[in-house]
């Protein structure tokens, strides 16, 4: 009796053992904007860069890689989480090369967004190109590793996708064509729909373990604020951009669900950083942060890309103080926070 017990315990071990195995993330692939940029951009003629100090001052060698924040952002620390390298190179990235990426790679474009419409504003790549280029990425995993290996990493590689900021803060809020066809609330359907058309290409091109992210409270942003001081509204949050991001998320969140329920073997999670921000934002000091209503680099007001340069005399001298590095973008610091709130909250079903 006690001999078949113990037999039984070590088959189930054995099998769980087995099927973690099978579980394990082989590799991290990303798809975005400048939330999970890393350095994609560099490539482009476009503003909307980031490779020169102050940026990534805290990053690997201090170096400026196009990540708009001064160290890692949030793929690098799910990567690591998930056993593989700390940090996820960009695909236009000169400096590596498929061996590096069948492990990791990032195809996001800083100012894009899931509206063709948002990518055009400042020439960066539109979502639709990011998916050729990672349809290139797949032959040339498969030339470098054979088909069937490259199909494994292909389908039990985590998809982290983060976009949708810049299609109302660079895009719907900012110029007149898509407010005079939709009210905000249809926008949001309209992008619910774009965001559901490309997560079923995903899918169709071998992609089955897959986490959309939702908004962070866009009207804390630093920019944001500035914009509401000069708009006579103190330099609190712009509400109604809170209000907005929230019910995103909401249909978002109907998305993954609906999608769960019609895509064989999928697995879509919704990773909502929204609520740990707003606390983060509301209460600093709890995360050991001092400044939540400007950024670190030069006056905190307005500056990102070229205007945060390394001559601003007012950049901070420690990042770890402020909750945002630019007025766009968060700190390393506060991208760690939220990253590790998400593996052990939500991606953790993949591990
Ligand atoms: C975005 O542009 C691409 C390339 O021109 C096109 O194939 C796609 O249909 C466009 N998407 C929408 C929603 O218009």
């Amino acid at each position: 009796m006690a001999y078949t017990y113990t037999s039984w315990l070590l088959l189930g071990q054995l099998l769980l053992l087995v099927s973690n195995t099978a579980a394990k993330v082989p590799a991290i692939i990303v798809f975005g904007d400048s939330s999970v940029d890393a350095g994609n951009n560099n490539q482009l003629s476009t503003v909307l860069k980031s490779n020169f100090k102050p940026y990534g001052r805290d990053f690997y060698g201090g170096r400026a890689t196009g990540r708009f924040c001064n160290g890692r952002i949030p793929p690098d620390f799910i990567s690591e989480a998930f056993g593989l390298k700390p940090y996820v190179p960009a695909y236009l990235d000169p400096m590596y090369t498929i061996s590096d990426f069948a492990v990791g790679v990032c195809f996001a474009s800083a100012g894009t967004g899931y509206d063709n419409a948002t990518s055009d504003v400042l020439s960066v790549i539109p979502l639709w190109r990011e998916v050729e280029y990672y349809k290139d990425y797949q032959k040339k995993l498969r030339a470098y590793l054979g088909v069937q290996k490259a199909n494994r990493i292909i389908s039990e590689a985590l998809y982290l996708i983060s976009i949708g900021t810049n299609d109302f803060l660079e895009n719907y809020y900012t110029l007149p064509n898509r407010r005079s066809q939709y009210n905000v609330d249809q926008y949001q359907t309209f992008l619910a729909g774009l965001a559901e058309n490309f997560i079923k290409e995903l899918y169709s091109l071998g992609a089955r373990k897959i986490s959309l992210a939702g908004l962070v409270p866009m009207g804390c942003l630093p920019l944001e604020r500035t914009s509401n001081l000069i708009g006579g509204n103190g330099g609190g949050c712009q509400e109604s951009y809170n209000i907005v991001a929230k019910s995103f998320n909401g249909k978002l969140s109907g998305l993954v669900n609906k999608l769960n329920g019609e895509l064989l073997g999928v697995k879509v999670v919704l990773s909502n950083p929204y609520d740990t921000f707003q606390q983060i934002v509301q209460k600093p000091s709890a995360f050991g942060f001092e400044v939540t209503a400007v950024a670190c680099c030069a006056t905190g007001m307005f500056e990102m890309g070229y205007m945060c340069d390394q001559f601003n005399p007012f950049t901070c001298t420690d990042a770890n103080k402020y909750v945002f590095w630019d007025s766009f973008h968060p700190t390393e610091k506060t991208n760690r926070i939220i990253s590790d709130h998400m593996v052990k909250h939500v991606l953790n079903v993949f591990m």
